[in-house]
């Protein structure tokens, strides 16, 4: 029937969804912080330790039909989606660190608890990564593959992959390693064939991140990269996730000072309030701040920091609002903070009249522990995208933007950034694929 406030589709049908039964392997590319607080926290959140706060899939709740049905199951009670005692971690790094090594480096989580952890942390030990320091400038490290091109390389990562698929029942591969040099899409990405070529001849602007996609991918496993890194968003990327059915998704976990722009800047624009200034800066010392004070990996972070508000704010229908708006952003690294990392805002808003006022935002946040939920989110919706049959072959998992401070949208579509709509299309496609009704939020049948 399809109620006002709901959409009326009756879509797809669960019960083609492949079920989650079985471990799912989790392939995750750079055992450093996030990682390892993803990893530790998955563990101790097993063993009833801890909660999973911050993560949708565990503590999300979904409505279904109408306002006054009080049907809310929790997500994971409503779409099938593997179960946290069914993950079994292995990763790739240029160090040797074991988990426990790495995450007591990094020094997120407390040491009472790792050391509770470590008998289970100290088994998960890097592969040999692919790495070449072309793209990463500021680190150098030991546990590297070397093969006789980038297409012997890629060989190896499947390899890898197809040795730890024996082991479990479904793979997902996640970056979430160091950030990259910028690097633009060129001929070399345009078409899968030319990039397989580029392979062959050590074409410069294929980094490593995007070999390990192309292994990921080519072996129908799906990835997702949760740094900003050129990766998957390319021609010949999108056409061999279709290809191979191996969903990919956008780009840079959107965890602290993006996530807060994607909430305030839809906020000024829903009550047409102008903006003629954003100034967001950074302090942090952690690795990743030290491979950001790279100007070529600033770079590319910045490149994906500073997209969310133009097309919020879609300058060209609000000229009298946006068309003049300074948008700067700045990283600083300073030892000191390590993972806990300090954003400043300070917003210059205009409204009746254009009389100025001003925004401070101070967020004093902790960068692993907001990024190690929405990388368990994103292996488990992943995992899901594959195994739905109207999902899988799509390519880009739009849904999931939700996540990412750079989303992903089929070539000619603007991205998504407002996290309200990125919300609300995440969730009715989860209605979508269950097959029920979608919510529009109209809710005139309750005056009738
Ligand atoms: N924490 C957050 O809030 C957040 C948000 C958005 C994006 N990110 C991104 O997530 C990534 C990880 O952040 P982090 O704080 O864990 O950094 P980190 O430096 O602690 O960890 C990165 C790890 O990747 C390894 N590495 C680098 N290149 C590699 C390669 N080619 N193959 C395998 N391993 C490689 C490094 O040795 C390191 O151990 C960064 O790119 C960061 O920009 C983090």
């Amino acid at each position: 029937m399809g109620t006002e406030e709901q959409g009326g589709h009756k879509t797809a049908g669960a019960s083609n969804i492949a079920p989650a039964t079985g471990k799912l392997g989790v392939m995750v590319v750079g055992l450093g912080a996030v990682a390892t607080t993803f990893i530790a926290g998955v563990e101790a959140v097993r063993r009833g330790l801890a909660k999973p706060i911050g993560s949708l899939t565990q503590m999300g709740t979904i409505r279904l039909g109408k306002r006054t049905d009080n049907n809310s199951p929790l997500i994971k009670d409503f779409v099938p989606l593997a179960d946290l005692n069914d993950l079994v971690f292995t990763g790739w790094d240029i160090f040797k660190d074991n988990v426990y090594e790495s995450a007591t480096h990094a020094a997120v989580l407390e040491k009472d608890l790792l050391v509770q952890l470590k008998p289970y942390l100290e088994t998960i030990k890097p592969m040999p990564a692919v790495f070449d320091q072309y793209y990463v400038k500021r680190l150098s490290g030991v546990n590297v593959k070397k093969g006789k091109n980038k297409r012997d390389l890629a060989e190896q990562i499947r390899a890898d992959i197809r040795a730890f698929k024996k082991t479990v029942d479904r793979v997902v591969v996640i970056w979430c390693a160091s950030t990259e040099i910028f690097i633009r899409p060129a001929a070399v990405h345009a078409s899968i064939e030319a990039f397989e070529k580029g392979l062959e001849n050590d074409d410069i602007d294929i980094a490593p991140s995007q070999i390990y996609a192309y292994a990921a991918l080519s072996e129908g496993v799906p990835f997702a990269n949760g740094a900003p890194n050129l990766t998957v968003d390319t021609a010949a990327m999108i056409d061999l996730s279709k290809r191979n059915a191996a969903p990919i998704c956008g780009k840079d976990f959107k965890t602290g000072q993006t996530m807060m722009k994607t909430v305030l800047a839809p906020a000024f624009k829903a009550r047409m309030l102008g903006v003629s200034g954003w100034f967001s800066t950074n302090i942090l010392g952690n690795r990743d701040g030290e491979v950001l004070d790279d100007p070529q990996s600033f770079k590319t972070k910045e490149e994906s920091k500073l997209g969310s508000l133009d097309y919020i704010f879609q300058p060209e229908l609000y000229p009298d609002l946006y068309k003049d708006l300074y948008h700067k952003i700045r990283i600083n690294y300073y030892p000191p903070r390590g993972d806990q990392k300090e954003a400043w805002d300070n917003i210059d808003i205009f409204g009746w009249l254009g009389y100025p006022m001003q925004i401070k935002v101070n967020f004093l946040c902790r960068d692993s522990i907001l990024a190690a939920p929405i990388a368990l989110d994103l292996v488990l919706f992943m995992d899901l995208a594959k195994r739905t049959p109207s999902l899988r072959s799509i390519g880009i998992q739009e849904w999931l933007s939700f996540y990412l401070k750079s989303p992903q949208s089929a070539p000619g579509l603007y991205p998504e950034h407002d996290l309200f709509i990125q919300s609300m299309k995440l969730k009715n496609t989860l209605r979508h694929i269950m097959g029920v009704d979608l919510i529009t939020h109209l809710g005139l049948e309750y005056y009738d």
